[in-house]
C-alpha cells in the first residue's frame, strides 16, 4: 500500500491535480509531464532528422516489448493499432462463421464490441445480446447461452456504463469447455491492476492509452495468443502487416507471422511517443500498489455515497475503479459537479466517478461533499 507521501509525489506528475477533483480516467488519464515530455522528444525527432523513420520505428518496437511485458505476453503476439475497434475489426474479418456461428456476449459491452460483431452478420454471424439482471450478468445466463454453435464470447472486463466487473475467468471456463474463443476487452480496467494475459488464459485482448494507461488518444494494443495468429487471415489488413513491412511488394499478400498482421497501415508515431513514458511510470509505481490504491478509494467512495443514500448502479463490493451512482437529473448533477472543479462524466442515467492511483482520499471527500448539496438531483435508495 503506498504511504500518502508517496502518493503525493505520484500527483506531483499531473499539473491538471492542482486544479480540479479528476475522476475521469474511465474516459481520459490525467496528462502527466512524463507524457508531456514524450510528445517533445516526438517533435525534436521530427525536426531534427531528415528521415526520422528508423528512429520512429525503433520506438514502436520498443512500445510493443514494454506492452507485451505489461500483460505477460510476447512481442510477437502484440499488434499495435490506433483504437480498440482497429484490434477488433481484423479479427472479426478473419473469422468464418460455419457450424459455430454464434457470438455470445452482454449488453454491458462497449457499443464498438456489439456494432463490430452486428457488421459480421451479413457474413453469417448471428450475434446475441445477453440482458443485466440489476446492473449485473448472471453467470448463468453465459451458461444457457454457450454451446457448440458459439465461435467467440466478448467480454467486457469492467463496464463502461455501470462498473460491472465481468467473472473472467468463469465466464473463459464456459467458453472453452464449449470450444469456443474468448475476446477480453480491458479498456476500462486495464493501467489499474497488473494483468498477466497467460494466467487469464484468453485469446484475444484489446485496450487502448487513452484512460487509464495514461496515454493519449489515436493508440491501443490487441494481443493474440500465439498459436491463434497463423490461423486467422484478416481481410482488413495493409503494408505494416506484411512479413516485410518495407518490401514494398504491392503484387504480392504475404501477412507477418506475428499478430503484426492485424495492424492497419503507418503507426500513429506522436501517440507511440506518448504512450512509452506513461507505461514506464506506471510500472515504476507497481500495479500492485495501483491497484490497491484504487480499491481503497472506490470503497471510500461507496461507503459515502450509501451513507448519503444514493442509490449506485455498481456494486457494493467493487474493487474499481469505475464507480457509477444513479441520478434522477445527470445533465444538471455533471453541471454542479464541473461547477464545482470535479471532473466526472455521465452516460444514460449514471454519473461516472473513476478512481486511479493518483487520486486521493480528499478527492473521495471532495466528490462526496458536493454529492452532499446535491443529492436532490441523484435518486435515492
Ligand atoms: C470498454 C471500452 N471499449 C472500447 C472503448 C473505445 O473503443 P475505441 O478505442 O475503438 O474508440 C471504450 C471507450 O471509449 C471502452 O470503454
Amino acid at each position: 500500500m503506498l504511504t500518502s507521501t508517496q502518493v503525493e509525489d505520484i500527483r506531483a506528475n499531473f499539473p491538471i491535480l492542482d486544479r480540479k477533483t479528476y475522476l475521469y480516467s474511465c474516459s481520459q488519464g490525467a496528462l502527466s509531464t512524463a507524457v508531456e515530455a514524450g510528445f517533445a522528444a516526438y517533435l525534436t525527432s521530427w525536426r531534427t532528422s531528415a528521415a526520422p523513420w528508423d528512429e520512429w520505428v525503433g520506438v514502436y518496437e520498443r512500445l510493443r516489448e514494454s506492452f507485451a511485458r505489461f500483460i505477460n505476453a510476447e512481442p510477437d503476439e502484440v499488434a499495435i493499432i490506433n483504437s480498440a475497434s482497429g484490434g477488433i475489426n481484423p479479427i472479426a474479418s478473419a473469422i468464418q462463421f460455419d457450424s459455430r456461428d454464434a457470438v455470445v456476449m452482454s449488453e454491458y459491452e462497449f457499443p464498438t464490441m456489439g456494432q463490430i460483431w452486428l457488421a459480421q452478420e451479413p457474413r453469417g454471424a448471428r450475434v446475441e445480446f445477453l440482458k443485466g439482471v440489476n446492473n449485473t450478468i448472471p453467470i448463468e445466463s453465459y451458461a444457457r447461452a454457450i454451446d457448440e454453435r458459439t465461435h467467440i464470447v466478448p467480454i467486457t472486463q469492467i463496464s463502461f456504463l455501470n462498473g460491472f466487473r465481468s467473472d473472467v475467468p468463469a465466464i473463459l471456463k464456459l467458453a472453452h469447455d464449449n470450444g469456443a474463443l474468448v475476446f477480453l476487452d480491458g479498456y476500462q480496467d486495464c493501467g489499474t491492476r497488473p494483468i498477466d494475459v497467460k494466467a487469464l488464459g484468453v485469446d484475444f485482448f484489446v485496450t487502448g492509452t487513452l484512460k487509464y494507461l495514461l496515454g493519449p488518444p489515436g493508440l491501443g494494443f490487441l494481443y493474440v495468443r500465439r498459436e491463434l495468429i497463423e490461423t486467422l487471415r484478416p481481410t482488413m489488413t495493409s503494408w505494416f502487416a506484411q512479413r516485410d513491412i518495407f518490401a514494398f511488394d504491392t503484387q504480392h499478400l504475404d501477412l507477418a507471422p506475428t499478430a503484426r498482421r492485424f495492424e492497419n497501415g503507418a503507426p500513429p508515431i506522436p501517440s507511440i511517443y506518448g504512450a512509452g513514458p506513461a507505461l514506464s511510470l506506471l510500472t515504476s509505481i507497481g500495479m500492485e500498489n495501483v491497484a490497491a490504491q484504487v480499491e481503497r478509494l472506490a470503497q471510500t467512495f461507496l461507503d459515502g455515497a450509501r451513507a448519503l443514500g444514493i442509490a449506485t448502479k455498481t456494486p457494493s463490493t467493487s474493487v474499481g475503479p469505475l464507480v457509477v451512482l444513479r441520478a434522477k437529473h445527470p445533465a444538471a448533477a455533471l453541471e454542479r459537479l464541473t461547477e464545482r472543479g470535479v471532473v466526472v462524466s455521465t452516460r444514460m442515467d449514471g454519473v461516472r466517478f473513476a478512481f486511479h492511483v493518483y487520486n486521493d482520499l480528499a478527492d473521495v471527500h471532495a466528490a462526496l461533499n458536493v454529492l452532499e448539496e446535491m443529492r436532490h438531483l441523484m435518486m435515492p435508495v
